[in-house]
C-alpha cells in the first residue's frame, strides 16, 4: 500500500457464525480509536457490486457484542466471482473513497479478498465460520458456540434416547471438516463418532461399537456424524437391520449457526478485529489474521490458502477409547 488508509470497509461473508457481530464492533472501534473512518458494507461483497454501503460510528455497533448473526448480513455472492462483478465492487469502492477492507468469513471469502489485493484493494481477512475449517488458523470465530449449541441439543437427545432405549443419530454441521462432530461426541459421550478425515467403515465403526455397547449393559446410544461423512440415511438403515435397536435421525442444521456467542467467541472475536485493524493502520494488506499456537499471527492471503489442516490422531483416540 503506497499511501497510509484513511477509510477502511468491512463487511461478513459466507455462512453466518456466532461473533461475527463482535468482530464487526471491534474493527469499527478499533478503526475509529486510531482515526480512521469505517464504511459498513451490507449483504458481503454483493452489498459492494449493489453498492449497499454506509458509515458506522462507535454507536452504530452499540449493543451488537452479546448478538448472534451478523448486523452487516451475508451472502454467498455469485456474481463477485465473475470479473464484471468485481470490478462494478472496485468502482464502488473507490467512489466511497475506501482505502482499504477487512473481511470477516471462510475460506472462499479469502479467495474473494485476495482478488480484491491483487487488483489494488488492500484486504485483511478475520477467520470467521463455525466450521473451524480455515487451515492457517487454530481457532475461528462461531466454532465455540456451535459447539456449545450442539452439545446442548445432544445432551436433550440423549434424555429422550435414554427413555425409549433407542439409538439416536445426530447430524452435525462442519462442510468437509468434522471438528464439531468430534468434539461434541467426546463432550457428550457418543457410542460411535464418524468424520471425514478418518476412514469411515460402518461395520466397525458403527455397528461393532454398538454391539460391544450392548453386551456391557448399555441400552441407549448416540452416534455423531459430520455431515461431510454423508451417510446419515445409511447408517440409519443399518442400525435398524444390525442391531434390531429403534432409531431416530436428528439433523441440527442452521440452529447451529444463531445464538448468543459464547465468551470465547467474543474475546477471540474482538481480539481478531483489533488485529486486522492494526496491520491496516500499519499499511499491511493482503493478509489473514489467525491463531496459532494460541497467540494471534498473520499469514499473507496466498500461504494461508495453500496450507492444510488436519485432525490429531490422539483427539480421535480419546473419543474411540472413551466411546465404551
Ligand atoms: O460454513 C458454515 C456452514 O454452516 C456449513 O457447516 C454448512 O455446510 C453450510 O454452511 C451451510 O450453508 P447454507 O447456510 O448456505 O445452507
Amino acid at each position: 500500500m503506497e499511501t497510509k488508509v484513511q477509510k477502511i470497509g468491512v463487511l461478513t461473508s459466507g455462512g453466518d457464525a456466532p461473533g461475527m457481530n463482535a468482530a464487526i464492533r471491534s474493527v469499527v472501534r478499533t478503526a475509529i480509536v486510531n482515526g480512521l473512518r469505517v464504511m459498513g458494507i451490507k449483504g458481503g461483497y454483493q452489498g459492494l457490486i449493489d453498492n449497499d454501503i454506509e458509515e458506522l460510528t462507535i454507536r452504530s455497533v452499540s449493543g451488537i457484542i452479546h448478538r448472534g448473526g451478523t448486523v452487516l448480513n451475508t451472502a454467498r455472492s455469485n456474481e463477485f466471482h465473475t470479473e464484471e462483478g468485481q470490478q462494478k465492487a472496485i468502482e464502488n469502492i473507490k467512489a466511497h473513497e475506501i482505502d482499504a477492507l477487512v473481511v470477516i468469513g471462510g475460506d472462499g471469502s479469502f479467495r474473494g479478498a485476495l482478488d480484491l489485493t491483487r487488483k489494488g484493494i488492500p484486504c485483511v481477512g478475520i477467520p470467521g465460520t463455525i466450521d473451524n475449517d480455515i487451515a492457517c488458523s487454530e481457532y475461528t470465530i462461531g466454532y465455540d458456540t456451535a459447539m456449545n449449541t450442539a452439545m446442548e441439543m445432544v445432551d436433550k437427545l440423549r434424555d429422550t434416547a435414554q427413555s425409549h432405549q433407542r439409538c439416536s443419530i445426530v447430524e452435525v454441521m462442519g462442510r468437509k471438516a468434522g471438528y464439531i462432530a468430534l468434539n461434541t461426541g467426546i463432550a457428550c459421550g457418543a457410542t460411535a463418532i464418524l468424520i471425514p478425515e478418518f476412514e469411515v467403515n460402518l461395520q466397525r465403526d458403527v455397528i461393532e461399537r454398538i454391539n460391544q455397547n450392548k453386551a456391557l449393559g448399555r441400552r441407549h446410544f448416540i452416534v455423531l456424524v459430520a455431515e461431510g461423512v454423508g451417510l446419515t440415511k445409511e447408517i440409519e438403515i443399518l442400525v435398524k437391520e444390525l442391531t434390531g435397536i429403534e432409531t431416530r435421525v436428528t439433523i441440527l442444521g442452521h440452529v447451529q449457526r444463531g445464538g448468543s456467542p459464547t465468551l470465547r467467541d467474543r474475546v477471540m472475536a474482538s481480539q481478531m478485529g483489533h488485529h486486522a485493524v492494526t496491520l491496516l493502520t500499519k499499511n499491511e494488506g493482503g493478509r489473514v489474521v489467525a491463531q496459532q499456537k494460541g497467540r494471534l499471527v498473520d499469514f499473507d492471503f496466498e500461504e494461508a490458502l495453500q496450507m492444510v489442516k488436519t485432525i490429531d490422531q490422539e483427539q480421535f483416540d480419546v473419543a474411540h477409547d472413551l466411546s465404551i
